[in-house]
């Protein structure tokens, strides 16, 4: 069975104090969610124990936004796996595409961190996509499969999430049509040993548009950025019909 996971990505956004505001008036709305789904919550690292502290008893999942691969070290700036499962974080978003355009990230090095938080028990989340000019020029398929064959060299499909994210749909407004990212994902499991894989959509998700792509049949969940923001954006996305 493929679960759901909808995932807010939160990005560098919400001090701690912010992030608890969050809470306030975000976890009172989950009452009525279906347990068929996983709700998580990658917050940048600074809130991350305070979230996990009041996140007791929730049926929230704490998730980070990068992960080094080695487990100590001079390597300044980043952050051991152990330091995020010592804390209770669960989930862990690797190979973002803003990663990979602002910050140098490569297939390699996705590889690296995928392999490393694995070991460590958590679950990490890749993203993969193509441009709007890839896309153009009909290079779509050619990207992402050249993504997941390096990017998932040696990585265990058993403890894995995917995230499809159109470049050209992140923080545009301009939404991937339901239908396209659901002929997308059944690409991108077509080249998995485990059909099982939850494969996420992420890309200008809101509350107008979850239900219709949560009724697709390939889309297992979503990587929500600007709509997790507001506790009543992001309840109305977790609790999609
Ligand atoms: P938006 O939902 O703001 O388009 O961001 C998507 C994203 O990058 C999630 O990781």
């Amino acid at each position: 069975m493929r679960k759901i996971v909808i995932a807010g990505n939160w990005k560098m956004y919400k001090t701690q104090a912010e992030a608890l505001e969050f809470l306030q008036g975000f976890l009172p709305q989950l009452t009525e969610t279906p347990e068929d789904r996983e709700v998580v919550l990658c917050a940048p690292f600074t809130a991350l124990v305070s979230l996990s502290q009041n996140l007791h008893g929730s049926l929230v999942r704490l998730g980070a936004q990068n992960v080094h691969w080695e487990s100590a070290g001079a390597y300044t700036g980043e952050i051991a796996p152990s330091m995020l499962t010592e804390i209770g974080v669960r989930y862990v978003i690797v190979g973002h595409s803003e990663r990979r355009q602002y910050f140098g990230e490569t297939d390699e090095t996705v590889n690296l961190r995928l392999k490393a938080a694995q070991a460590a028990g958590l679950l990490p989340i890749l993203c993969v996509g193509e441009t709007k000019q890839q896309r153009d020029s009909g290079e779509t398929e050619a990207i992402i499969f050249n993504q997941l064959e390096k990017d998932l060299k040696a990585v265990d499909q058993q403890n894995l999430v995917i995230a499809y994210e159109p470049i050209w749909a992140i923080g545009t407004g301009d939404t991937c049509e339901s239908v396209e990212a659901n002929r997308v994902i059944g690409l991108i499991r077509s080249r998995l040993t485990n059909p099982n894989v939850s494969i996420q959509y992420g890309g200008s998700v809101k509350p107008e548009n979850i239900d219709e792509i949560m009724a697709q049949p390939e889309i297992n969940g979503a990587l929500v950025g600007g709509a997790s923001l507001q506790p009543d954006s992001f309840a109305r996305i977790v609790n999609f019909k």
